[in-house]
């Protein structure tokens, strides 16, 4: 057996599979909710990641009947980008910043004033963001200077939950790509980077591929989780190119479109390529030696649990998307804007607020849902896009994620990205290419690319219907309007 462990934004999912990756037993523990004391902020505590994987872990050995020493090897993957700062005793020292925090525009001025937007982009592949890692650490020096003088370690949120596990400070290529501080080019941390901004390049952990084994279980881990001491942890994979590898895009051509609480459009590349605007990420794959582009749409499921739990309590997603298509296409001349956390792809605006455009009092509760799934859809649509121009290759888009498990939702992508949007047999996401990448850096398969040959299956496909994604086109062409014509008051609003 190999185990998948991925750390995401509601919760931790551990997965088993056997050695021809077919998934065995899972079980999923829930975080606490994120903190958001002010607009904009988002903070989890890491402590809370570590109890939800080992619940995580213990229910799928439980639900698995499987003990602890029949596992051979695992794979850890997470949500990208948060900051986890530890002391000299391996102590977290305040609660994660995460992905979507955005309260750091103004450090992302200073590293783009000391460093230069263009060596920025020369050094590490992409402009620096607010949701990246480097800024939230230089917002804590800024804002937080007790705290950041007692910073001896600095981890991704996987990687915490990596050193809880085996005692390892240690990243990997695909997760350290989003932090600001890594050469995606060369595949290592960026010294330029690290030594221009007079920062200690201790407090970086070592940095592997995706499926070199970093550490293995400690005794103190074995019995808190029911683990063997002494199990190979592999890298893993930031949470995108995690669930990349489970959805088999580790080879030209194929396309994944993913609608977790964010959604992503993510291809493989085999040459490094950037967007000279950074509208869309280049990372370093979890594949060897391979590199990925993806582009982020930060609101995408985030999008419905905001109308469910503000407009809908106890409402099912399933019910919400059955009440969107009691709407017409278009639904009747609304839009919505998915920015309820800025927008990344293709805006790169932290100030970017959500809403619904053109309501009128005869729209109905369907139409602001049909409108919303629609919005989504347009600016996963702008990110896909974007990825072509970049020469990427797009024959048809694998979709997974929340969003995908609903059929009217599948439709309604296949007719705004105007793509056969194909199915797996496996939804599991991140924490089965995290599993994935166990079976590969246990010596299981010779590769990444083989490891998801054997393992992945295409079950159903939906075409786009010709007059609908004519229809969608249009559609796109206004909401790609209204950001422009909103821009200049978003600053007022947020100021
Ligand atoms: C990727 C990103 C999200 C988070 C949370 O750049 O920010 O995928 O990892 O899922």
């Amino acid at each position: 057996m190999w185990l998948g462990v991925d750390i995401g934004t509601g919760s931790s999912r551990a997965l088993l599979v056997d050695q021809r990756g077919r998934v065995c037993a899972g079980y999923t523990a829930a975080h606490e909710e994120m903190r958001m004391e002010r607009p904009l902020w988002a903070e989890q505590r890491p402590e809370n990641w570590w109890d939800a994987a080992v619940a995580a872990i213990r229910g799928a050995l439980a639900a698995g009947g499987i003990s602890g020493g029949q596992v051979k090897g695992i794979g850890l993957s997470g949500q990208m980008h948060g900051l986890v700062i530890l002391d000299d005793g391996g102590r977290v020292i305040r609660p994660a910043l995460i992905w979507c925090d955005q309260r750091s525009q103004a450090q992302v001025d200073a590293v783009n004033a000391k460093i230069g937007r263009e060596n920025v982009l020369k050094y590490t592949a992409n402009p620096v963001l607010t949701g990246f890692t480097l800024p939230k650490l230089l917002w804590v020096r800024d804002h937080e200077p007790r705290n950041f003088e007692r910073v001896r370690k600095l981890l991704l949120p996987k990687d915490y939950v990596r050193f809880r596990l085996t005692g390892e400070f240690a990243s990997e290529v695909s997760d350290a790509s989003g932090t600001a501080l890594f050469d995606v080019v060369e595949r290592r941390w960026s010294w330029p980077m690290v030594d221009g901004l007079g920062l200690d390049r201790a407090i970086l952990p070592r940095c592997y591929e995706s499926s070199d084994i970093t550490g293995e279980i400690t005794r103190e881990a074995a019995q808190l989780t029911g683990l063997q001491a002494g199990t190979p942890v592999v890298g893993g994979a930031g949470d995108q190119a995690a669930s990349a590898v489970g959805n088999g895009i580790v080879e030209p051509g194929i396309v994944s479109c993913t609608i977790g609480t964010s959604g992503v459009v993510f291809a493989h590349m085999e040459q490094v390529a950037y967007d000279p605007a950074g509208r869309v990420h280049t990372f370093c794959h979890a594949v060897r030696d391979r590199w990925h582009v993806m582009g982020v749409t930060q609101g995408a499921g985030l999008s419905l649990q905001w109308f469910r739990n503000q407009l809908a309590p106890g409402t099912a997603y399933d019910a919400l998307t059955a009440l969107a298509a009691q709407s017409p296409p278009g639904a009747q001349g609304l839009f919505w804007l998915p920015y309820l956390m800025g927008e990344r792809t293709p805006h790169l605006d932290a100030a970017a607020r959500g809403g619904w455009i053109g309501l009128t009092a005869s729209h109905t509760r369907a139409d602001l849902v049909r409108a919303l799934l629609e919005g989504v859809s347009y600016s996963l649509r702008d990110c896909l896009d974007i990825v072509q121009e970049l020469g990427v290759a797009a024959n048809s888009v694998r979709a997974s994620g929340g969003g995908a498990v609903s059929a009217f939702w599948r439709q309604l992508l296949a007719d705004v990205l105007d793509q056969r949007v194909v199915t797996l047999e496996t939804q599991e996401g991140s924490a089965y290419g995290a599993a994935l990448l166990a079976l590969a850096g246990t010596g299981e398969y010779a590769s990444v690319p083989e490891v998801c040959r054997a393992a992945i299956r295409e079950t159903g496909s939906v075409s786009p219907e010709p007059a609908s994604a004519a229809f969608y086109e249009k559609g796109h062409r206004i909401y790609q309007a209204l950001y422009p014509a909103l821009k200049p008051i978003y600053g007022a609003i947020g100021s």
